[in-house]
């Protein structure tokens, strides 16, 4: 059930102690919490936000309303790593209480600049007629994780797009910081524009331009927009709502795309020899993919496990989404691989060798190697009566599906229960992550990678072959 707008603007300062203990309580129920993924403490998580390397650690925002399991009042929620798989929630809010956020704090992006956090992001504004004015607004966040404000606009609604403009993401790139927003055109297209900080003040921004990346605009507007650099190479990771299913085919409501380029060209601005826009997940919900470069170079990743406009269980719980496991970028052969980084391995408690297991706690990995010309199937999150969230590994004609239309609670029916995708028709790979209600499968090392939520129903645990020669390793993780 939708929430009612007044009470998704409430003031925060307005919902009473009495309230949020009961938010609290019935967010505690839930039996589908995860283990070792990102959960809002209380209501609704959406976007990754601010993800950086700054003061010798990860730091890792979601975007989150607290109240409840829907899009209200946004604020962002600080969290900090120092392995990219356990992150800790420190105290730090971007809180939605300034004049230029008023009506929230929405997504953005971080990075370090002399020993402070530059937090850059979209402050959210209305007027009494509920016209929006969308703000790219700046904050310092210091070590102790005190957040100041900076008073002045750093970017206004430029006059060539609606109010649909926002998401910066600053990079650095050649030792010129730059940023991208994401917009919306006057006749509904989505593109992307292009700054740059002046004599690399992050205070100080101009446009270089409309950024060229062979986008067609059959999207009505692009979220999210991140350029991160994969083995010297621009990969520009978006979110293109609306867009055309002639282009590409997705199944989700919004899907989450990239491009690979070849070279980035500041001046004009393009990205040089786009590749075809590719699916960034074959799941039932990966949105809002946040990159950026690690001062190791490495490009790292992480998704929202959610989508906009849909409706979760745990909706009755008072909260919704996840964050993906962190994932590392490559470029092989021409393909973008999104993989774990190596220290979840840091997770395991147990390991055996894979075989059919009627229960688990739901909280394992599976490494899995499936022969050539065979078709496997595999139900995880079994139980006695044949219910389960099925994967299918046909290496005879090349194809990878997964299938939740009998898996745990139904929801979100209307956008199907089948997803899947080709691979090359050969012996083949899975890497699966099985959080309560989380599944993250990565086929042949994360050169297709499938993200999905699952909520089981009591005693749907197991782990069944039904087809198929199947051999690997079961971990158990904690
Ligand atoms: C994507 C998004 C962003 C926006 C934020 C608001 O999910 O719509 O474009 O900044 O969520 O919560």
């Amino acid at each position: 059930m939708p929430i009612a707008q007044e009470i998704r603007y409430r003031a925060y300062a307005d919902w009473t102690d009495e309230e949020i203990k009961q938010i609290k309580e019935n967010v505690a129920k839930s039996p589908w919490h995860t283990t070792y993924h990102i959960e809002p403490k209380t209501g609704l998580l959406n976007d990754p936000n601010g993800f950086s390397y700054f003061n010798g650690k990860f730091s890792l925002f979601y975007q989150n309303w607290p109240f409840g399991p829907g899009h209200g009042l946004k604020q962002w929620v600080h969290t900090e790593s120092e392995d990219l798989v356990h992150f800790t929630e420190t105290e730090t809010r971007l809180l939605p209480d300034h004049a230029h956020d008023s009506h929230g704090a929405y997504s953005g992006s971080a990075y370090e600049v002399d020993g402070k956090l530059f937090l850059f992001y979209t402050g959210n504004v209305r007027d009494e007629n509920w016209v929006r004015d969308p703000l790219q607004i700046g904050a310092w966040m210091d070590k102790d994780g005190k957040i100041e404000k900076f008073d002045q606009v750093l970017i206004q609604q430029p006059k060539d797009v609606t109010e649909h403009f926002r998401d910066p993401q600053i990079f650095d790139y050649e030792g010129q910081f730059y940023a991208i927003v994401g917009a919306q055109s006057l006749d509904k297209k989505g593109f992307i524009k292009l700054y740059k900080a002046v004599d690399n003040d992050v205070k100080n921004w101009v446009l270089v331009g409309d950024l060229e990346f062979g986008g067609t605009g059959s999207e009505y507007m692009i979220e999210c927009p991140n350029l991160v650099f994969v083995n010297n190479r621009p990969v520009l990771l978006y979110s293109p709502q609306g867009l055309d299913k002639s282009e590409l085919n997705y199944g989700n409501i919004y899907p989450n795309t990239y491009k690979i380029c070849q070279s980035f060209d500041t001046e004009k601005p393009e990205l040089v020899s786009p590749s075809e826009i590719l699916n960034l997940d074959y799941g039932f919900e990966a949105y809002a993919t946040q990159g950026f470069n690690a001062p190791d170079g490495r490009s790292l990743i992480v998704s929202w496990i959610g989508l906009p406009d849909v409706e979760y269980p745990t909706d009755d719980f008072d909260y919704q989404g996840a964050m993906s496991l962190v994932k590392e970028l490559s470029i092989k052969d021409g393909k973008l691989y999104q993989y774990p980084v190596e220290a979840i391995t840091s997770l395991r408690s147990s390991q055996e060798a894979f075989a059919d297991k009627d229960a688990t706690n739901n909280t394992y990995e599976l490494d899995l190697h499936f022969p050539a010309n065979q078709v496997s199937q595999l139900l995880l999150f079994a139980d006695q009566k044949g219910n389960g969230l099925k994967l299918t590994i046909d290496t005879n004609v090349g194809k990878v599906r997964l299938d939740r239309s009998k898996a745990g609670l139904p929801f979100a029916t209307d956008f199907g229960t089948i997803r899947e995708c080709s691979i090359d028709a050969k012996e083949t790979t899975a890497r699966i992550f099985v959080d309560k209600s989380v599944v993250e499968i990565f086929i042949n090392k994360g050169e297709k990678v499938f993200t999905s939520r699952i909520f089981p129903e009591e005693g749907q645990s197991g782990i069944h072959v039904l087809t198929g020669q199947v051999d690997g390793q079961y971990f158990e993780l904690n």
